[in-house]
């Protein structure tokens, strides 16, 4: 087996594999407002769900970028989800512009409000989860130094989706064709999938 010591990162390969390791990972495509009121976008791939009752979500900011500072004035995000067909779009959102550019207009896409927060959804994605923020979470490395990341938890509030993408009452997610990062310059695209049910144990022994 292949070893190195990821603290120093000395792993001797072309790219530091770690994000290529911890995938794929789900995209948050995050939508602000600024203090003026004026829409942000941004795709966050240090994004996951941590509880589904209430149903929390996370994201991380390298540094605390205009998404995460927005969301600590405002205490509003919406959650976007990135598509196979939004693809174009939503690296576009992620170019480094200055905090009064709107994402949205850079990226060509339409806002569309939401029910409870004030913050816009991407109109063009098929599914939007309307956020309360709750804290941000500052980890420290093993040193005790600080990591300079800003990880922010929020509730879910409201959830749209396209139900042409809803069939006998569950998400047809390959027909929805989520993308998820890797490492490197590299995506996946959710188009096929498996099913697998939760084992059974009875007396200490599997019964299916
Ligand atoms: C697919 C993708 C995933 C990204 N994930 C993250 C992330 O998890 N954390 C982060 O700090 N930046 C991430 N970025 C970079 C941000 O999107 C980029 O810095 C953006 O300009 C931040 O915008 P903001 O300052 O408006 O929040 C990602 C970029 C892409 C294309």
């Amino acid at each position: 087996m292949y070893y190195y010591d990821a603290v120093k990162n000395q792993h001797g390969l072309k790219h530091d594999p770690f994000k290529s390791i911890v995938a794929p990972r789900p995209i948050g495509w995050i939508s602000s407002l600024d203090d003026d009121g004026k829409p942000n976008l941004a795709p966050y791939s240090f994004f996951n769900g941590v509880s589904d009752n209430p149903h929390i979500v996370m994201f991380s900011s390298q540094d605390r970028k205009d998404s995460a500072a927005n969301i600590e004035k405002t205490g509003e995000f919406v959650c976007n989800l990135a598509t196979w067909d939004l693809r174009e779009q939503m690296n576009i959102s992620s170019a480094m512009v200055p905090p009064d550019v709107n994402e949205f207009e850079l990226a060509g896409l339409t806002e569309a409000a939401c029910k409870v927060v004030s913050v816009p959804r991407v109109a063009e994605s098929p599914i939007a989860m309307e956020c309360k923020y709750l804290q941000t979470v500052l980890p420290t490395d093993i040193a005790g130094a600080d990591a300079g990341v800003f990880v922010v938890f929020g509730q879910v509030v409201g959830i749209h989706i396209d139900e042409s993408y809803i069939d006998d009452g569950m998400l047809d997610v390959p027909a929805i064709r989520t993308i998820s990062r890797l490492g490197y310059m590299d995506y996946a695209v959710v188009d096929n999938l498996f099913t697998m049910g939760r084992p059974e144990v009875k007396n200490g022994k599997m019964v299916s």
